[in-house]
C-alpha cells in the first residue's frame, strides 16, 4: 500500500525555527518528526511513501534519499503550493488507480496504528475515511458531525467558537479511494478540507472513526514543546541511553530526558525533566535545562538556566543567562553573558543579543 505525506507547509507559526528547516524535520526527542511517522508507516506494512513537498524540498531529499525503513520514497515536487488537496491530484501517477491509499498531514505526531485505519475504511463503501481525535477546543481544526454508523454528515473546517458540530476533529489521517482524483482539479491550490470533504459528506461518501492515544499537531511552539514532553514520557527508558556523551560525576539527570550523541555536560549541571539535548551540544557548569529542546551543536555556558524554551542549532548562549518559558532562540544566535530573555521572547537566526529583553517580543 502507498502513503502520501503532505510535507509542503511553510510552518509560519513556527518561525524562526521554520525559516531554516521544514517543520517535519523538527526533532522530537532528538529524532525528526518525519522519522517517527516513517517508522510508524513501516510498522503498518506500507511499502511506498510519496512525500508531497515544495518549501525546502531539498532538505528532505538530502536527509532521506530514496528509501526509508525499507520503504521506497518518492518526491512529488510542487512549483507552487497546492494546499492539502492539490498535492494528492499532483501525485496521481505515482499513486495509481489500483487500490486505496493513505494520506497524512505530515505535521502530526501520533502513535496511531495505520493498518487499523485501513481496516476501518474497508468496513464501508466510502470514497474516504478520516480519523478523528477528541479535543477541548476544535476551532483550530476541521470538525465533523457524524451518524451512529460513522457516516460524516457535515465537515466544517476551522469552525468559529461555539459553532463546531462536535469536539471530534480531523486528525489528518485519511484512507482514500482513487475515485477522489476526479474531484480535484489539476495544478490548482485546493483545500481538501474546504473543497472536497464537504462534498463527499453531502454525497454520503465520507466516513470517520475516532481513536485514542497520542496525537498532536505541531502547529505552534507550545505544541512542539508539548509533543516533546509526551514523547519523552512514553519513551522514557530507550532515550536515556546515549553514545559518546561525557558527563561529570555530579551532573544530575532528572528523567525523562533525551541526550544526543557526543554531548558534553560539566559538573553541577541539572538536565531535566523533559529536556531534549541534540547531538554535539556542550553544556557548561551549573547549568539547568528543563522542559526545553536544544537543537544540535548549541553551546550553553556556565550557570545558565533554560526553562520551557527552544534553542536553535549552533546557538551560543553565554554565562549566567536566563531563558524563560516560551522563548525561541533561532539558529546560530549569540546570547551574551548575563542576559535574561523573559517569557515569550523570540530571537531571529544569527542575531546577537547583548541586553536583557524583558517583554515578549521578536528580536529581529
Ligand atoms: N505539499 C503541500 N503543499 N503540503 C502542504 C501545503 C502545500 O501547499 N500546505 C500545507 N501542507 C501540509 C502541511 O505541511 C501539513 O503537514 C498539512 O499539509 C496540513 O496543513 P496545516 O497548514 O498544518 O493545516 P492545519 O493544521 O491548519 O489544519 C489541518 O490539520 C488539522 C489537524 O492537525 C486540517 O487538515 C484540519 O482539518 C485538521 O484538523
Ligand atoms: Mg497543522
Amino acid at each position: 500500500m502507498k502513503a502520501v505525506i503532505l510535507a509542503g507547509g511553510f510552518g509560519t507559526r513556527l518561525r524562526p525555527l521554520s525559516c531554516t528547516r521544514p517543520k517535519l524535520l523538527f526533532p522530537i526527542g532528538n529524532k525528526p518528526l518525519l522519522d517517527w511517522t516513517l517508522e510508524n508507516l513501516a510498522k503498518s506494512k506500507i511499502d511506498e511513501v510519496i512525500l508531497a513537498v515544495n518549501y525546502m524540498a531539498e532538505a528532505f531529499v538530502h536527509r532521506y534519499g530514496n528509501t526509508a525503513h525499507g520503504m521506497k520514497l518518492h518526491y512529488s515536487r510542487e512549483t507552487m503550493p497546492l494546499g492539502t488537496g492539490g498535492p494528492i491530484k499532483k501525485a496521481e501517477d505515482l499513486i495509481g488507480h489500483d487500490e486505496p491509499f493513505l494520506v497524512l498531514n505530515g505535521d502530526i505526531f501520533t502513535t496511531i496504528n495505520y493498518a487499523e485505519v485501513v481496516k476501518k475504511h474497508k468496513q464501508n463503501d466510502a470514497t474516504a475515511t478520516i480519523m478523528l481525535y477528541q479535543v477541548e477546543d476544535p476551532t483550530r481544526y476541521g470538525t465533523v458531525e457524524l451518524t451512529k454508523n460513522h457516516q460524516v454528515i457535515k465537515f466544517v473546517e476551522k469552525p468559529q467558537k461555539g459553532k463546531a458540530p462536535s469536539n471530534l476533529i480531523n486528525a489528518g489521517v485519511y484512507v482514500i479511494e482513487p475515485e477522489i482524483f476526479a474531484l480535484i482539479p489539476s495544478n490548482k491550490r485546493v483545500s481538501i478540507e474546504r473543497e472536497v470533504f464537504p462534498k463527499l459528506a453531502a454525497k454520503k461518501r465520507l466516513y470517520a472513526y475516532s481513536f485514542e492515544g497520542l496525537w498532536i499537531d505541531i502547529g505552534k511552539h507550545e505544541d512542539y514543546l508539548h509533543a516533546n514532553r509526551l514523547l519523552l514520557s512514553t519513551e522514557r527508558r530507550k532515550l536515556a541511553k546515549t553514545k559518546g556523551t561525557s558527563r561529570e560525576k555530579d551532573v544530575e539527570i532528572d528523567a525523562p530526558v533525551a541526550i544526543g550523541k557526543d554531548v558534553k555536560i560539566e559538573e553541577k549541571s541539572k538536565i531535566g525533566p523533559y529536556a531534549a539535548i541534540g547531538d554535539n551540544v556542550a553544556v557548561g557548569k551549573g547549568v539547568h535545562v528543563e522542559n526545553s529542546i536544544i537543537f544540535p551543536n548549541a553551546i550553553i555556558s556556565d550557570f545558565t538556566s533554560i526553562k520551557g524554551a527552544i534553542i536553535g542549532e549552533g546557538a551560543i548562549i553565554g554565562k549566567w543567562v536566563k531563558i524563560e518559558d516560551n522563548c525561541v532562540v533561532g539558529d546560530y544566535t549569540m546570547i551574551k553573558d548575563n542576559v535574561t530573555l523573559t517569557q515569550g521572547v523570540t530571537v531571529c537566526p544569527s542575531k546577537e543579543v547583548t541586553e536583557s529583553v524583558l517583554s515578549p517580543k521578536c528580536v529581529m
